[in-house]
């Protein structure tokens, strides 16, 4: 069988309700990406949500999500971006917790934590490579797919490859090694990306609240609509994916 899980990334809620961020309201465009979702996955069986779920990491925010979430189908897995805060995520999301590994139907997922504190840019460190290349080859047959906030190849912006993945040399290095691993998959850059990392597809995820327009030299916006991803997972090993923006109304 088939298994379908979706991504959700960069959701930025703001600190008070309403909040206005980048021209958009970020919770309104959550809400009709999540409409958007359970009308057009309604087989999904599971939801991550790869960082930057909120802007500013206060506890009233994570509530907020935390409330959202309870109304949603699937069970939700998260990892944090740089904008979080993970101790207030493990005590304020009950619906999205923080997960390391996990089996969907006979995929293995994994979800790693690549925040740095302090700082935009990500690593994911000596540990968990070591931690990862361990659970993988026990399982070297098995096809998995990895999730991270920060970005393992430059996605053509110099001021967002500024705040990638430090160690992306050492994480390559890893996936292209282990071939059961067939999609890496991020956020962080509000965009759509597709790449490879060997033979693993190396897949950039659009943000729930605002895009940044690809290949600029400096920030700037570009208002696709809220995003999301889907992905298929055959139990033969065979993984499909897809993009999809939810047009705006206006928020
Ligand atoms: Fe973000």
């Amino acid at each position: 069988m088939v298994t379908e899980i979706l991504q959700f990334t960069d959701l930025h809620l703001p600190p008070a309700p309403g909040g206005i961020l980048w021209g958009v309201d970020p919770q309104a465009r959550l809400r009709q990406v999540l409409a958007d979702a359970r009308r057009h996955h309604p087989q999904a069986r599971l939801a991550i949500l790869t960082g930057d779920l909120v802007h500013e990491p206060d506890e009233a925010a994570y509530a907020r999500l935390d409330t959202l979430l309870e109304e949603v189908p699937w069970p939700c897995w998260s990892l944090p971006g740089n904008h979080d805060d993970a101790t207030r995520m493990r005590e304020g999301l009950s619906h999205a917790p923080l997960v390391e590994r996990g089996a969907v139907g006979r995929w293995r997922l994994y979800l790693l934590d690549s925040t740095v504190p302090g700082e935009g840019a990500g690593r994911v460190g000596e540990r968990q490579l070591a931690q990862l290349r361990s659970w993988l080859d026990q399982e070297p047959e098995t096809p998995a797919v990895v999730f991270l906030h920060h970005h393992a190849l430059p996605v053509g912006s110099p001021w967002l490859d500024a705040i990638m993945l430090r160690d992306a040399e050492a994480f390559g290095a890893l996936m292209r090694d282990r071939p059961q691993v067939r999609a890496v998959l991020w956020g962080h850059t509000h965009q759509a990306f597709a790449g490879r990392i060997g033979s693993a597809m190396a897949l950039g995820t659009p943000s729930t609240a605002m895009q940044f327009r690809s290949r600029t030299s400096a920030f700037a916006l570009q208002d696709e609509g809220a995003g999301y991803r889907w992905l298929r997972l055959h139990p033969d090993g065979r993984l499909e994916t897809g993009v999809r923006y939810v047009p705006s109304s206006g928020t």
